[in-house]
């Protein structure tokens, strides 16, 4: 497995993580799934890749149970990357977000109990939550590392500035963020910044819901929950998949699948990006790390980056709820 650093003060990770958010809220859907999901994890891990993207939130902790138990016997083979700090229904919708210190080192303690480790590898408030100074919510996170209950700070969708506000407090090993062909606007503020500090990029939806991927079942029915997203909807998607079809005819000219190319062209931008995929199936893992030997002329990559600039997609990444609580 090709590995990279996770920022200045970090270790070696696969050069790719696997992101088990599932969308799973009930437990008779977990039961339904868990095999197959379960299986994709060990399957993940035999392979090398060994950066697991989770959060407390995910299915109420669901997600943290099912790593908890895939891991037991293998801790050593693992780095485990956890988002905190939202407040969620029991029906997995949205409440609010609570990055106060204590709130952070309660939700602590519990994900360490379901994870069953000791200590949790990378800790990150999901998103900043603007009634507490950031100082203080990643001050909590330093008295945890402090502590030896976690090993190194991360950030999720945080703005240039509350990067650099946070790293003052302590280094920041990682960023998770939006980050694709579809999605660039951390190329004009964020990356720089993050590249100045030492901080990886840990991008996510890397095929924007499964539209870069060129597999997506349309119509989408009445109860798929991308049906929120502008950029699913209309005339937006009408458009958005035009991009779609001329990547698939780039990768089929280049004996590649859409999203090997989508992933690929994210892994070519510096060796400090490390994407997260969400796969659920077992028999992902291999297309997937295919990607990983892509690579690509100066042309080849012109081309994508003028069809694929910023703004190049119908729609914002978002819809506005969701908006706000994201970087920009
Ligand atoms: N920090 C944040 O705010 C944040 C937000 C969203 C997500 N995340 C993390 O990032 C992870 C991934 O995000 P995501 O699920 O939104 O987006 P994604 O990785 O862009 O898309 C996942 C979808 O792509 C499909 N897929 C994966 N490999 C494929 C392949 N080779 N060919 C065709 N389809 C393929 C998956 O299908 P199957 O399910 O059928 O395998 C799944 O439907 C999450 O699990 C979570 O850990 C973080």
């Amino acid at each position: 497995m090709k590995k990279r650093k996770l920022g200045k003060n970090g270790p070696e990770v696969s050069s790719i993580s696997i992101g088990t958010s599932w969308g799973i809220h009930s437990l008779e859907k977990w039961h339904q799934s868990k095999k197959r999901l379960t299986q994709t994890l060990h399957q993940s891990i035999d392979t090398g890749i060994n950066f697991i993207n989770t959060a407390d939130f995910y299915g109420s902790g669901i997600s943290e149970l099912a790593i908890g138990e895939v891991i037991k016997y293998r801790r050593k083979d693992v780095f485990i990357s956890v988002k905190t700090g939202a407040l969620v229904s029991p029906g997995g919708h949205f409440l609010d977000l609570d990055g106060r210190p204590k709130a952070i080192k309660n939700f602590c303690a519990y994900s360490l109990k379901r994870l069953g480790v000791n200590e949790i590898d990378l800790y990150q408030p999901c998103r900043i939550d603007s009634e507490v100074p950031i100082e203080e919510t990643v001050g909590a996170i330093k008295d945890l590392i402090d502590e030896g209950k976690v090993r190194y700070l991360g950030l999720s969708e945080a703005n240039a500035e509350q990067l650099q506000r946070a790293n003052n407090v302590h280094q920041v090993s990682a960023l998770e963020i939006e980050y694709s062909l579809a999605t660039r606007f951390i190329e004009k503020e964020i990356l720089p910044i993050a590249r100045q500090l030492g901080t990886a990029i840990v991008p996510y939806s890397v095929f924007y819901y499964g539209l870069l991927t060129g597999e997506m079942h349309l119509p989408m029915s009445k109860n798929d929950y991308k049906n929120m997203f502008p950029r699913f909807q209309g005339e937006n998607l009408a458009y958005n998949l035009q991009k779609v079809e001329w990547l698939k005819e780039f990768a089929a000219n280049k004996g590649a699948s859409a999203s090997q190319i989508a992933l690929a062209w994210l892994l070519n931008q510096g060796n400090d990006i490390i994407p997260i995929v969400g796969m659920t199936k077992p028999e992902r893992i291999k297309e997937n790390l295919e990607a990983l030997e892509i690579t690509f002329t100066k042309e080849e990559i012109e081309r994508l980056n003028e069809v694929f600039k910023l703004g190049s997609l119908k729609g914002e990444r978002y819809p506005p709820a969701f908006l706000i609580w994201a970087a920009s």
